[in-house]
């Protein structure tokens, strides 16, 4: 019996968690699991109706759980960053979920804006470093609203936080025994301090991973790369900003937000799932968001619980489904929110 914390959170979040959980509850009594779910409503609406984001004491009661699963983060009468770092960064960071996981797969039928290239070439994963970099909010100002103003922002990457995510994507790159190629995308040209650091964990993990075939590229030649020849990655490691950033290039080449997946995931501890598309307020409560990301999530939370029968029964129906769909964007699937969840669950 698994214990899933769920987070709807804010807009189209709970439409398509809705799919996700109608998914896992089937697959669950095919695959011969049991989960009991436990909603939680932070958010958006609960901030503006309680001033509370995320307090102390539900980060603790979440290590209780075997997973989350989390909807969308984000609303539009609540000033951009409060529930983003409130909510969002700090289960990321509290829960230690130091690896960001979001894998960049075509699935059959699905259109990419990525002319000539198919299923067979854009398959590829990212491990985004999760607990560090530019994302830990440390820094300050100089001679606030003067002319000479001066904004730092700093980068954080320790010894500790570098190594134990490039270890997990080397881990990861043999796991998955696909290319076996692991390429480290930086900026070893500009960001000295930080990605020397990166450069020498990489090279001194890889010492001992001799089947693995590495590599390197800058963060800027890795956005031309996926462009023009995505069927050259396998795994990509890297840090949180530039991973946040290729990450949403990524969910475009392989047909948008509505199908793009991603876990937050502490190896040791509780991990979480989630959709990387936002809360998409226009969206909201027309039952015409995509819910195949959430779904995909799900399967990913699956995997990680190590229920992969189930994680891989789900994907298997996902693949059925995409070809029936005139499109991932939302209001243009041919089907409703909920008929995609319907699909899903007749393809199991
Ligand atoms: C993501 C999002 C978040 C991030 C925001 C909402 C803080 O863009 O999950 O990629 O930057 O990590
Ligand atoms: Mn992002």
């Amino acid at each position: 019996m698994y214990k899933i914390a769920v987070i709807p959170g804010d807009g189209t979040g709970p439409e398509v968690i809705r799919e996700g959980l109608k998914v896992l509850g089937v697959v669950g009594k095919k695959a011969g699991f049991k989960y009991e779910s436990v909603m939680y409503d932070f958010g958006g609406e609960r901030y503006k109706r309680t001033g509370e984001v995320l307090p102390d004491s539900a980060l603790e009661e979440f290590k209780t759980f075997n997973a989350i699963f989390l909807g969308a983060v984000g609303h539009p009468d609540v000033k951009p960053g409060i529930l983003e770092q409130g909510l969002l960064l700090k289960l990321r960071f509290g829960l230690e979920q130091y690896i960001n996981l979001r894998p960049v797969k075509l699935y059959p039928g699905v259109w990419t804006p990525v002319k000539d290239k198919g299923p067979e070439d854009i398959d590829f994963v990212v491990i985004r470093e999760n607990n560090e970099g530019l994302y830990v909010g440390e820094g300050e100002f100089k001679n606030k609203g003067t002319k000479d103003e001066v904004a730092i922002q700093i980068s954080r990457n320790t010894r500790r936080g570098v190594e134990r995510c490039v270890r997990f994507a080397f881990e990861y790159t043999k796991k998955r025994n696909k290319r076996k190629k692991l390429t480290l995308c930086g900026k070893t040209n500009v960001l000295t301090y930080a990605f020397d650091l990166w450069e020498r964990v990489f090279n001194e993990v890889a010492r001992e991973y001799k089947d693995i075939i590495t590599d390197y590229a800058h963060v800027d030649a890795t956005c031309m790369w996926m462009i023009k020849n995505p069927e050259w990655f396998d795994v990509i490691v890297t840090d949180n900003m530039f991973g946040d950033i290729i990450t949403d290039l990524g969910a475009m080449v392989q047909g948008g937000m509505g199908i793009a997946a991603g876990g937050n995931l502490n190896p040791e501890g509780v991990s979480m799932f989630e959709p990387i598309g936002g809360s998409a307020p226009k969206y909201t409560g027309k039952n015409v968001i995509n819910p195949l990301a959430a779904i995909s999530a799900a399967a990913m939370m699956l995997e990680t619980l190590g229920e992969e029968k189930a994680a891989g029964m789900v994907e298997k129906s996902i693949m059925k489904v995409t070809p029936k769909m005139k499109s991932m964007s939302a209001g243009k699937m041919g089907y409703s929110t909920q008929e995609v969840g319907d699909l899903v669950v007749k393809n199991l």
